[in-house]
Formats: C-alpha cells, sequence, structure tokens
C-alpha cells in the first residue's frame, strides 16, 4: 500500500513531509516523491528507488514553502520509475495529487482524457485524477474534488493540492485510509498514524466517503455529497513501534486482519459488475493463445506451492487441462517435459525467491510461456515473466504469509475462470455463479475473524503440544498442508498433514491418546469419506478440532470442539478456511512467546538456493 503524507502549517513542508515518510517506509514502497507550493508554483521532485535517492534530488533542488504533499510508492499500474512515482500534475501544473488505491475504469477515463487532446507523463491510474481535476476546475476547489471521484470507480485515499488555492489541502478517502493530524497552526494528513506521531496525537481518523477541507486554523470534514460532517478528535496513546502496526501486536496479526482488503482490492476491475465476465487486462491474450493452451506447469515454493495445489484443482475442474504442480527447488533440476503448449506458471509472493526465478528462467529457455502470480510488481518474476497477474495484497510484512496466500488463491480462481470463459467451457451461469462466489469472500473472510476469541483460547490448550496433525480431503489437504506450515514456521510446533484417507497407511500409528488433530472438513462431497477419517483417529485417542461450514450440526457429533465458517461455494473456501488456521498459528505462537514477525531461521524472501 502506498504511503501518503500532506502538511499545511509553519514548518519547511520538505522536512515534515519526508520525515513523515519515512515513518511509513516499513510499508514498502519502490519509489517516492512530494509536491510543494512555493512562490506561487506547484513544485515536483520525484525519485524511483529508495527515500535516500529523493532526499539526493531535494539536496540538489531544495524545495520552500510550508504546504505541500508527499507520497511513497507501492506500484500496481505501471512500473516503479520516475515518471510514475506520485505526485502526478495536470498538464498545466497547477494540481499536485497523491494517491493510494486502484482506479478501477482509468483506461477509459485515460482514453477520453488523451482525446481531449490531454498529455500525459506517467502510465499509472492516478494520473488521470489529476487532469479530471484540470478538466473540471469550476474554481472551487472542494467542489471540483467531488465531481472528480464522483467519476472515478475503485478504491482511494486522495489529497489534491492547487497552485491557485494556496492556503488549503483537500483530502478524501474511500477504501483506502487517511488521517488528519490536528496542530497549533498547522495540520497533517497521512495514511497511517506513525507519520505524524512526532507532531501530533490528536487525529481524525476519515471514514469512508468522507472529505476532509485543511487549513492552517482548522479542518473542516463533509460528506460526499457536501453535507458537514461533525467528527470527533481521536486521541493516539500507541507507541511508534505499536502505530507501524496500526494497534496491532505484530504485523502477522495486522496482515491476517487486512485480507478482507486484500482479497476485496485484488478482485477490483476483475470482475464485471454482472458477474458475467472476469477481465484480466493484464494479460491481454489472443483467443489464440487461450486456445493453444495444452497442459499447465505450476511451480513455487511453500505456501505459493500450496496456492498451485489448490490451482491445479481449480483449473482442471473449470479447464480441463492436465495441471501439474511442482516444488520449484525440483523443478529446477527435474528433466521437465514440457512440450509445445505449455504453460507454466510462477507463484511468488516477493518475486524474488531464487528457487522459483531459477524455474521461470529454465522454463523460458525451454520456450515455454509464462505467466506469473506475483505481489511485487517490479519484482524479477515480475520483470521476466511474459505475463503477470498482481495480486493487490499490499506489502507483507511477516515472514509468515497470509494475506498473499488468500490473494494468491483469489488470482488462480480469476485465472481459471478466465481460461474457461475463453475456451468456451462455461456457461454464462456458471460464471455468475463462480465470481458471485468470489465476490462474497471479503465479506466472508471479514466473518471468520469473528472466530479468533475462540481459537485463541484453543491455541492457548494447545500451545504446549509437541506434535499435531491437520488432515483433509480433496481440497482440504492443500489447507492442511497451509495450516501446518503456518504453525510450525511460528510456533515451532511439529505439524504434520496429511491427506485424510492416507493416514491409515502408516502414520495413523503415532496418533494415540490426546494427540490433536485439526479435520478440515469444507468439501461437501466428501463429507462423510472425511468423517470416516475423523472417526479413525478418535478411536485412537486424538483430540479432534473440526472446521466446517455453520449450519452443519453432524461434525459436533464427532469431534472435541468444532470452529464454523461462513457457508461458500466449497471450490472457493480454501481462502476463507485457512484464516482460522492463521490465527491457530499465531495465537499458539504468542502463547509461547516467539519472535512471530521475525521467527527462527527464516527469512522473508529466500533469495539463495
Ligand atoms: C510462507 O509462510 C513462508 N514464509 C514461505 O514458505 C514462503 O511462502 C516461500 O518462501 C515462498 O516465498 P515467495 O512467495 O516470496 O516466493
Amino acid at each position: 500500500m502506498c504511503g501518503i503524507v500532506g502538511y499545511v502549517g509553519w514548518r519547511s513542508v520538505q522536512d515534515v513531509v519526508v520525515g513523515g515518510l519515512r515513518k511509513l517506509e516499513y510499508r514498502g514502497y519502490d519509489s517516492a516523491g512530494i509536491a510543494a507550493l512555493a512562490g506561487g508554483q506547484v513544485c515536483a521532485v520525484k525519485s524511483v528507488g529508495r527515500l535516500a535517492n529523493l532526499e539526493a534530488r531535494l539536496a540538489a533542488q531544495p524545495l520552500d514553502g510550508s504546504v505541500g504533499i508527499g507520497h511513497t510508492r507501492w506500484a500496481t499500474h505501471g512500473r516503479p520509475s520516475d515518471e510514475n512515482a506520485h505526485p502526478h500534475l495536470d498538464c498545466g501544473g497547477r494540481f499536485a495529487i497523491v494517491h493510494n488505491g486502484i482506479v478501477e475504469n482509468y483506461l477509459t477515463l485515460r482514453a477520453e482524457l488523451l482525446q481531449r487532446g490531454h498529455v500525459f507523463q506517467s502510465e499509472t491510474d492516478t494520473e488521470v485524477i489529476a487532469h479530471l481535476m484540470e478538466e473540471l476546475y469550476d474554481g472551487d476547489l472542494v467542489s471540483t474534488t467531488l465531481n472528480v471521484v464522483r467519476r472515478i470507480r475503485g478504491a482511494y485515499a486522495l489529497v489534491v493540492l492547487h497552485r491557485d488555492d494556496p492556503e488549503r489541502l483537500i483530502a478524501v478517502r474511500r477504501s483506502s485510509p487517511l488521517v488528519i493530524g490536528l496542530g497549533q497552526g498547522e495540520q497533517f494528513i497521512a495514511s497511517d498514524i506513525p507519520a505524524i506521531l512526532e507532531y501530533t496525537r490528536d487525529v481524525y481518523v476519515l471514514d469512508d466517503g468522507e472529505l476532509a477541507v485543511v487549513r492552517r486554523d482548522g479542518v473542516e470534514c463533509f460528506t460526499l455529497s457536501g453535507e458537514p460532517v461533525n467528527k470527533q478528535p481521536f486521541h493516539v496513546t500507541w507507541d511508534a513501534v505499536a502505530a507501524e502496526r496500526g494497534g496491532y501486536a505484530h504485523f502477522m496479526l495486522k496482515e491476517i486482519h487486512e485480507q478482507p482488503r486484500a482479497i476485496r482490492d485484488t478482485l477490483t476491475g476483475r470482475v464485471a459488475d454482472d458477474h458475467a465476465r472476469v477481465i484480466l487486462p493484464e494479460l491481454n491474450w489472443s483467443p489464440e493463445v487461450a486456445a493453444g493452451i495444452r497442459r499447465i506447469h505450476i511451480v513455487a515454493c511453500g505456501t505459493a506451492w500450496h496456492a498451485g495445489l489448490v490451482g491445479k484443482a481449480v483449473l482442471e475442474q473449470l479447464v480441463r487441462i492436465p495441471v501439474e504442480v511442482d516444488i520449484a527447488s525440483e523443478y529446477r533440476y527435474r528433466d521437465v517435459i514440457a512440450p509445445e503448449g505449455t504453460l507454466v506458471m510462477v507463484i511468488s509472493q516477493s518475486g524474488e525467491t531464487a528457487d522459483t526465478l531459477a524455474a521461470l528462467r529454465a522454463a523460458k529457455a525451454r520456450g515455454n510461456r509464462v505467466l506469473a502470480i506475483t505481489n511485487v510488481v517490479g519484482s524479477s518474476v515480475a520483470r521476466e515473466a511474459d505475463d503477470v497477474i498482481v495480486t493487490w495484497a499490499g506489502p507483507e510484512i511477516a515472514v509468515a504469509s497470509t494475506k498473499a496466500y488468500t490473494t494468491q488463491l483469489v488470482a488462480l480462481y480469476l485465472f481459471a475462470t478466465y481460461l474457461a470463459q475463453e475456451r468456451g467451457m462455461l456457461r454464462g451461469d456458471e460464471v455468475r455463479a463462480l465470481l458471485t462466489a468470489l465476490d462474497s469472500l471479503p465479506q466472508a473472510a471479514e466473518q471468520v475473524l469473528d472466530t479468533a476469541p475462540q481459537i485463541q483460547q484453543f491455541a492457548r490448550r494447545y500451545a504446549g503440544v509437541h506434535d499435531t496433525f491437520f488432515i483433509g480431503r480433496g481440497l482440504d489437504y492443500p489447507l492442511a498442508l497451509e495450516g501446518a506450515l503456518k504453525l510450525k514456521e511460528i510456533s515451532y510446533i511439529h505439524a504434520e498433514a496429511y491427506a485424510a484417507g492416507e493416514l491409515k497407511h502408516g502414520t495413523l500409528a503415532l496418533v494415540t491418546d490426546g494427540v490433536p488433530v485439526i479435520a478440515l472438513v469444507t468439501q461437501t462431497h466428501l463429507y462423510d469419506k472425511t468423517l470416516s477419517n475423523i472417526k479413525e483417529v478418535k478411536a485412537r485417542g486424538a483430540y479432534v478440532l473440526g472446521l466446517t461450514f455453520v449450519g452443519d450440526e453432524q461434525l459436533a457429533e464427532s469431534v472435541d470442539e468444532v470452529i464454523y465458517l461462513p457457508r461458500t461455494l466449497p471450490l472457493v473456501a480454501p481462502a476463507v478456511a485457512v484464516i482460522p488456521l492463521q490465527l491457530l498459528a499465531y495465537y499458539a505462537a504468542v502463547e509461547r512467546g516467539n519472535d512471530v514477525d521475525k521467527p527462527r531461521n527464516l527469512a522473508k524472501s529466500v533469495t539463495v538456493e
């Protein structure tokens, strides 16, 4: 997610904005910029790379003045570059804007603006907002901003600076956070509280659909229909470190709770309004490319490999072509059979995992087309793949991957549906049912987060165990693998995932009195079979925690505890059912006093073999 800082006051705007952006560095970014009002002009300085690069440019071209805006960019549309960094200006250099979010309809708006003679400097979706401000400016910055945001679809946190209105900034938000820091003779705007804690602990937290007019002597808030809003200040008691985590105890917990938004963002702009079609403009495939795919090899590591296993099941079910899933460190050295028509799909949150990158390069050397699913636009995987589907989870700080995983699943569901629709494998009603189910995921994820207290209680009792098993059939098996990995990597409890039907072929020997077994039962067509496996482990004394859909009244009779999930299509259940398992791992690790965000022996991105 991008970082925004704005300032109207008496201090050096350069010092306040750059210092604030530095406090937002933890959010991850690939470029940065600042615009200030000085001498009746809007002056902007931007740079790709770290803030130090921007500061080097500012050393050569310092910005005067005490009104301005700044931004750290996490690229979604348009590669990391000086030109794509924010702030973005209109043709006349009168407006400067910074934006956090996604303008879904930017391609249409950009085409219209180009047709009317506007000249664009960047590839970004955001720049259309600056040109719309210029085009719709009616002499009043507030009404102009309201008219502009009515024209854009998608998520935004937006701050506007205007050359001819030098005493105020306009801040407006929908889905992306913005806070207003309240000072004496000075006011602050930021995406997140850490950027302004140095100056004030009193803030207005802008709600969705609110606009703030920010002047030195005060702040006025309105709804998007122009009605005044009486905001109550919020006094921040967090310290700077807690503030970076948004008040959560750890980045991992924050990122678990960010999943509804991350899933929503990853869906944004990719599902037609009537749920009739998947739209993946970033693929831009001809019908021949889609029809020419004969088989798919999915290659990844760790959690991303688990996503690949879900992808296999979904692709084979919807597209009816063979899909192999390989661990990258094996695939890169295997004598792969990948004749013409093989699509190699690499999945990587960081886009820098050495084994995955090597597998990508081996596939390219063989002449295979490579599609990447990654969370980092400017990553090596993104640059070297033929096609990229970006997950818009925002930077994932904790070593244990959570929101990146669920958004990888969403990207896989979207791609499988896209490929099936392009190859005429699905009727319209089948596509609509699938996309309606995907559209319900953010809400389902929100609901399942409500099970956190129950899971925390279970984790407190569970944290002392040494061995545990996760079992499931069908899509519940990769779910079991991901749950076991989460638990192992942050709680250090030995956990093993098993295809439920396979237990009796040996591992059942390890199931004795009190051994905890997490039984996953979301695949309704395999319900009875999984139930019989649960009875197998119960008969050996296991303590079973079952995961099933709300409304299932049978499972409770066969297990010791049940976690109920909001009902979803079983095909998309893994994207929701994983959340209780993430929480279980988190609370068990906390109970054991582990370093949750930075577990021993592990790195966030394994850039070595
Ligand atoms: C996930 O919780 C792990 N930290 C790890 O398995 C990770 O998924 C794996 O290293 C792959 O990373 P990538 O997605 O950045 O390629």
